[in-house]
């Protein structure tokens, strides 16, 4: 890590030698179990893993009634959706980048996999996008649930993809200073932050 660092979140790892093991569950309101059953299980090729009855939220005492759904994948991850009835529909987005950058990527075993998908979903009559190749990094295809849940099958294209451990912590300096320094010049931020991405990106032009 570059020794100028001013950030806390620059500032090195946890100290508590305690990092989550995998992905346990990922959840989302359903407002049709039918429908995301037979998404996950027929199309995804998921098995039904779990399934619960509460009138109110464990956690937060909440008086939110629902059946709530886990679907399983190959390594044991799930992921899990609640319906409750009486739910309004979920308020739209207040840009579209939202309904872009939300997503959820599940790893297939290889390229060829990832094609696989392609055809099997678009035979399934989904709108499929890609493949697309992520600066060799990845290869990814995208599509919907019919929750409208941003969903991508991913396969890393370089066995060291999460690993990039120094430069992330480069970039991420580099990222945060570049606000401060915007804030401290009071210029706009946003430019500033534009301008960083137009410079940085050329290291893939290479
Ligand atoms: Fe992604």
């Amino acid at each position: 890590m570059p020794d100028t660092l001013t950030h806390p979140a620059v500032d090195g790892p946890s100290k508590s030698g305690l990092t989550p093991v995998m992905l346990n569950h990922a959840a989302w309101i359903t407002h049709d179990v039918a429908a995301t059953t037979e998404f996950y299980t027929k199309v995804m090729g998921m098995e039904l893993a779990s399934t619960i009855f509460d009138d109110k939220v464990p956690s937060t005492g909440d008086a939110f009634p629902y059946f709530h759904i886990f679907f399983r994948m190959q390594d044991g991850s799930t992921i899990a959706f609640f319906e409750a009835p009486g739910l309004p529909p979920k308020a739209k987005s207040s840009h579209p980048a939202y309904d872009v950058f939300d997503h959820f990527a599940m790893q297939a075993k290889d390229a060829d996999e990832v094609r696989r998908w392609h055809d099997w979903l678009t035979e399934n009559g989904l709108e499929v996008l890609g493949p697309v190749d992520h600066k060799g990094e990845f290869l990814s295809i995208y599509f919907h649930d019919p929750n409208g849940i941003r969903l991508e099958i991913t396969t890393p294209m370089n066995a060291e993809w999460n690993a990039h451990t120094s430069q992330g912590y480069a970039d991420l300096e580099k990222w945060l200073s570049t606000k401060e320094k915007a804030k401290a010049e009071g210029r706009d931020v946003s430019e500033a932050l534009v301008e960083l991405i137009a410079e940085e990106r050329k290291r893939y032009e290479a």
